[in-house]
């Protein structure tokens, strides 16, 4: 039983303050757990408020309702509890934050009472075998850097890896390569929010250099490395022109499909996240058709964790792969759902980190529990090598 609840302001990695959660049970079990926090938020996720104001609603409401009441290793009762506390169907009284960090905190003192570890008593005994191929993020822009790509990520996916740790040292390589070949072109850059190289350089460019770095790496370590992006498309369309905006050009919806099955056929891309607008299931439908069978679609902004936008996405072929953030949605249960329900109906998904992040490890005990085929969580950075480290011990462990 659930005896007690602290909710305290911390950093983040931008250096933000976040909500962390420490939860405590009768039997001496203890969770921490903080949220993270987005900057190419999308549209539909559930609302993150002011870490002091949603501290103060959840104290409020949602922590009479849980100590003395709930059990948390019964992760189901916890999550109904945040939901009934908070009443509105997007987290805006509680907010995501705090009823993420509560929900994470609980899971974590489930498992101490259980003395398993996370991933354990989140996927149970017959969990799958399988641990997520991490796609490592190395040169980026968007939001996340002023003066640098258009295109928010470009991603490392060293899908050949005979193991988690080969796969991360992979990503940590390839991220050092691309630092080579930069400085090499006499191309000065600093790193964006999430620990990705942020040169001033076109796209076209980044295509060159991610695409070397990625080969370079490859003949070294003598498995397949692939790679792939996060357009973060709703941050370039323009809703009034019907546009998707970049630095030299402007791309209706037609000409942007075209332009993502382009670059799919030429760089042999493995991923494409968000590739169109936010609202635009149709446009998604289009592409998937185009190259769904060579590539991952994944919503992003796309679906926000949300069973009913991946329900819409289902019936109308929009993408085949989901990510899943569980502050997008604010809880391990509404997470744990939308995985069972993508994998039921074929869709990969691809647990991830948010820009803003803290040392949280939860994520890739989350992955690991549910089968997730890949995890986005960065290539370098404490708050990134948080989780890309925590995966390394569990395969340790568990293998
Ligand atoms: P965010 O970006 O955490 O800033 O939203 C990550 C992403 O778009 O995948
Ligand atoms: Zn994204």
């Amino acid at each position: 039983l659930i005896t007690d609840i602290r909710l305290r302001r911390i950093l983040d990695s931008r250096g933000n303050p976040t909500v962390e959660a420490d939860v405590v049970t009768e039997s001496g079990g203890f969770g921490r757990a903080a949220a993270p926090s987005g900057a190419s938020t999308g549209e539909y996720e559930a609302v993150e408020r002011p870490p002091g104001e949603a501290i103060a609603a959840a104290r409020e409401h949602a922590v009479p309702r849980l100590v003395g009441e709930v059990y948390a290793g019964n992760q189901r009762d916890v999550d109904a509890a945040l939901h009934a506390a908070d009443g509105t169907d997007d987290f805006s009284e509680i907010g995501a934050n705090s009823a993420v960090a509560i929900s994470m905190a609980a899971a974590k003192a489930g498992a101490d009472v259980l003395g398993a570890p996370l991933f354990q008593h989140l996927g149970g005994t017959f969990r799958g075998e399988n641990f997520p191929i991490p796609l490592g993020n190395v040169v980026g822009g968007g939001e996340h850097a002023a003066d640098a790509t258009d295109i928010q990520e470009f991603l490392a996916a060293p899908v050949g890896a005979p193991s988690v740790a080969d796969a991360v040292f992979a990503n940590a390589a390839v991220h050092a390569a691309v630092a080579d070949l930069l400085e090499e072109r006499d191309v000065p850059c600093g790193k964006g929010d999430e620990g990705a190289w942020a040169p001033s350089i076109d796209d076209g460019e980044a295509f060159d250099v991610v695409a070397e770095a990625v080969s370079m790496v490859q003949d070294e370590v003598g498995f397949n490395i692939g790679f792939g992006l996060d357009v973060a498309g709703a941050e370039l369309y323009d809703s009034v022109s019907g546009t998707y905006e970049y630095s030299d050009v402007s791309r209706d919806t037609d000409e942007q499909i075209e332009y993502i099955a382009e670059l799919v056929e030429e760089y042999d891309l493995v991923y494409v996240e968000d590739p169109l607008d936010e609202d635009d299931y149709d446009a998604f439908a289009d592409l998937t058709d185009e190259v769904g069978d060579q590539t991952l679609i994944c919503g992003d902004d796309l679906f926000v964790t949300n069973t009913d936008r991946l329900i819409e996405g289902i019936d109308r072929g929009a993408a085949n792969s989901i990510l899943i953030k569980p502050n997008q949605i604010g809880t391990l249960t509404d997470a744990f759902d939308a995985i069972e329900l993508a994998t039921e109906n074929g869709y990969d998904s691809v647990v991830s980190h948010r820009s803003g992040e803290t040392e949280d490890a939860t994520i890739a005990h989350l992955a690991v529990a549910t089968d997730a085929p890949f995890i986005k969580t960065g290539a370098v950075g404490g708050e990134r090598t948080a989780k890309l480290n925590e995966l390394i011990r569990i395969a340790d462990d568990a293998t």
